[in-house]
């Protein structure tokens, strides 16, 4: 074994040269590995024994890209396009033995090579619009050369990823192999070398691009297909500009034109927030203190209720394969619970998303249950009855009877106190909140609240089992509304402030969508079902003129046909697309009317402002409180569970990019118009005059106790 380098090894096996890539954690293209790639090659290409050469790596993949903590500085040579035209170049032949993700730069790298070969459960793809950008050497150059033009665009534009067995298929990988990757890789090599096969370069492929030249307007049709989807992105479509360059220039002008394309992408804000938002994720799974990676999986859970949430709380539940107890009290709530539950799966199979046995499979993980008695085997309850303090607290105190002594004690409660539930158990360290988002079997959001009492193990292994269930979780504080609904009540509360004072939903619900959102706050207000707000504000006491007004007039939302706006089954943009209704936009001018409020123009500026800057205040104030850990933890929370453009790369994100002296100084105009509700929160006061960035702020350790917050009613 001769050692290039820190990451790189040569070592001989008979006429065959093997490089072994080996940098943890993912063998990114470092500038270690880059160098030690190229010197490798030149040195295996140069030795006269040498016959051809293996490129693998070691660990749990295959490299899965450019080093992300690399872009944005000063880069280093050799760039990996030089790597991967030494590889090409090499006048022996060059073979790729993969496993794990072979992702951007390392599959660029892989086309580099003359010979691909992979292990069975290999993942490969080109997931870089993913980071608001585009392949970078040569992937959208050699990418449709070897799977065609429109297949190329697929797979660029929306970041997909081929099984092994696809690219087998589809021509990326010239063999699978079982068993030992790196031996069965060698006898391929060796195949190669007695039957003397010839050096196959991708560049010098033509075939695919052939018939796209004949087709000019394939790429027209998939622009506007992509426009339609990516909701403001450029890196898709910048994509496309670089593939279209591969069909018809040269190879080394379609490079050039790559290049050109790629660095306009990475010095792009989208591009910026994307990177960001990536590291953000990974970070929120990262307690200080709190060890979070080794915990055993669950294998027992058990859901109490089986409504809407308690049936997709056990669907994700089983989809992890943990088997769960699905406890109600009422048998008719419980079989039309278990009824709703296998209509989804079947929906899901029917639609090729599983086959008929894994429907089987996943409801005889599912056991239905009418006593409370029956958590007894459960690691994991998690409580999802109606919301309703005495109720959950009466819940509690059963299960405290019959449960485990290490299970852990969830409730799904997004309102209510959850040191006050704890306080009907013996023990208070063992409850949490597990805050799922609806439909729970979808949403990939899960806010772990925990109380100033939960235990820091109980906190570690409800973070596991967000994983374990493929969720995103992020460990929250408690208060009024969590990290997510309370800065959702800010933006719904400035949205009816809006619509009485100017504006109308359809502008609001255009300028949240123009901005990135899936859907405005009336559309979803509409969707949810406008009685939920209704009666949670008849409890407290609370009022919503325009809102309320509806709801008397029965118009309760899509499910009645009408809400904010109208739904026409025979509608051809779709029967859930809203329609503006003259009666609705009535209705305001008059309640404005009966509040003596003076109605003026908003223009969109204005009403992107109002809406989204009390957001940014509100969720200052969640930091300086320490309800959330980081800045990015409130990110990830709006990016998963609210929609939030991720390419904005979420409030915070958004708020440092614009400046937060910029913001502070708004927000002080709109204070000065409309009132305290606007004062700007002390700690975006201090970061405003410092200079500061919320990013850069850290809170240390959530608040030990219960913040007493209520939000701003
Ligand atoms: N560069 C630098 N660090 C990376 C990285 C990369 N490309 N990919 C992952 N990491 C780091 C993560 O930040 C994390 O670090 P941490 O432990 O300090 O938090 C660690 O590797 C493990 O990552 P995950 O927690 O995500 O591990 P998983 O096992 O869940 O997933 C993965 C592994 C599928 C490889 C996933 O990390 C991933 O998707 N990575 C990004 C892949 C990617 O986007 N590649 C394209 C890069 S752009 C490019 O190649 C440009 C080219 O065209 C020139
Ligand atoms: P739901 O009304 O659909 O279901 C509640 C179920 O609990 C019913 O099937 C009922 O029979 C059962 N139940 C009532 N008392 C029980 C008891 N003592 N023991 C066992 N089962 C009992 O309600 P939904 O919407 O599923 O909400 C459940 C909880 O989840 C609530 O706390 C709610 O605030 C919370 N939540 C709801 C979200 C939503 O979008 N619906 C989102 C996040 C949280």
């Amino acid at each position: 074994m001769s050692t290039i380098n820190a990451s790189v090894a040569l070592t001989r096996h008979d006429s065959i040269a093997v490089i072994t890539i080996d940098s943890p954690p993912v063998n990114a293209l470092s500038h270690g590995v880059r160098e030690g790639l190229v010197q490798a090659v030149a040195q295996a290409g140069q030795d006269s024994t040498v016959r051809a050469i293996l490129i693998a790596c070691a660990g749990t993949t295959f490299i899965a890209g450019a080093d992300i903590t690399e872009f944005g500085k000063p880069p280093k040579d050799p760039r990996i396009s030089a790597v991967i035209a030494a590889i090409e170049d090499c006048p022996k032949p060059i073979i790729a033995a993969m496993h794990g993700t072979v992702l951007g730069g390392g599959l660029e790298l892989a086309l580099g090579c003359h010979y691909r070969v992979a292990a069975p459960a290999t993942r490969l793809g080109l997931p870089e619009v993913n980071l608001g950008i585009i392949p970078g050497a040569g992937g959208t150059q050699r990418l449709p050369r070897v799977v065609g033009v429109e297949r190329a665009i697929e797979l660029i534009t929306t970041a997909s990823q081929l099984s092994a067995k696809q690219a087998l298929e589809a021509g990326l990988v010239d063999a699978l192999i079982d068993g030992d990757l790196v031996q069965g890789a060698l006898q391929f090599a060796r195949r190669v070398v007695d039957e003397n096969k010839a050096l196959l370069r991708v560049r010098d492929r033509d075939e695919h691009l052939v018939t796209a030249r004949g087709n000019p307007a394939l790429f027209e049709k998939a622009r506007a297909a992509v426009a339609r989807k990516s909701r403001g992105l450029t890196a898709p479509l910048a994509a496309i500009d670089a593939i279209e360059a591969a069909v018809n220039l040269p190879f080394e002008q379609g490079l050039q034109r790559e290049r050109e394309l790629v660095t306009a992408q990475v010095s792009s804000d989208q591009s910026k927030a994307l990177r960001y938002f990536f590291f953000a994720e990974r970070e929120s799974a990262k307690i200080p203190g709190i060890q979070t990676g080794d915990v055993a999986k669950v294998q027992q859970a058990a859901v109490i209720g089986a409504g809407t949430m308690g049936g997709g709380i056990a669907m994700s539940l089983a989809n992890a394969g943990v088997a769960v107890t699905l406890i109600d009290l009422n048998p008719e709530a419980l079989e039309r619970g278990l009824g709703i539950i296998r209509k989804n799966y079947e929906n899901t199979a029917r639609r090729g998303g599983m086959t008929e046995s894994d429907v089987s499979a996943r409801m005889a993980l599912i056991r239905p249950s009418t006593k409370l008695a029956d958590v007894s085997s459960a690691e994991v309850i998690v409580e999802a009855v109606f919301e309703n303090t005495e109720l959950k607290k009466s819940v509690f105190t059963e299960i405290d009877r019959h449960a485990r002594a290490d299970a852990i004690l969830g409730t799904n409660t997004s309102t209510l106190d959850i040191d006050e539930i704890a306080s009907a158990t013996a023990r208070p360290e063992s409850v949490i909140g597990l805050h799922f988002f609806s439909p729970a079997n979808v949403m990939k959001l899960l806010e772990v609240v925990r109380t100033g009492r939960t235990s820091e193990s109980v906190v570690a292994r409800a973070m596991a089992l967000g994983r374990q269930m493929r969720k995103v979780p992020v460990l929250v504080g408690t208060c009024d509304g969590f990290v997510g609904n309370r800065i959702l009540r800010a933006r719904s509360k400035q949205a009816e402030q809006i619509i009485m004072q100017g504006g109308f939903p359809e502008q609001v619900d255009r300028v949240l969508q123009d901005f990135g959102f899936p859907m405005g706050v009336f559309a979803m207000g509409d969707m949810a079902g406008l009685d939920i707000g209704w009666r949670i504000r008849k409890e407290r006491g609370l009022k919503s003129i325009v809102a309320d007004k509806l709801c008397e007039m029965g118009r309760l939302g899509q499910k009645a046909g009408a809400g904010y706006f109208r739904y026409d089954p025979a509608n051809p943009e779709g029967a859930r697309a809203p329609i503006v209704d003259p009666i609705v936009n009535e209705l305001i001018l008059q309640a404005s009317r009966d509040q003596n409020i003076e109605r003026r123009d908003m223009d969109d500026v204005l009403i992107r402002e109002r809406l989204l800057y009390p957001m940014i205040n509100e969720a200052a104030k969640i930091l300086e409180e320490g309800v959330a850990l980081r800045a990015g933890d409130i990110d990830v929370i709006w990016i998963y569970g609210y929609g939030w453009p991720r390419h904005r790369g979420g409030p915070m994100h958004y708020a440092d990019s614009i400046g937060l002296a910029k913001i502070r100084d708004r927000l002080r105009e709109f204070e000065r118009d409309h009132g305290d509700a606007f004062k700007p929160a002390a700690l975006l006061e201090r970061l405003a005059d410092e200079g500061g960035t919320f990013a850069g702020h850290r809170t240390g350790a959530l608040q030990a106790t219960a913040a007493a917050t209520a939000v701003a009613a």
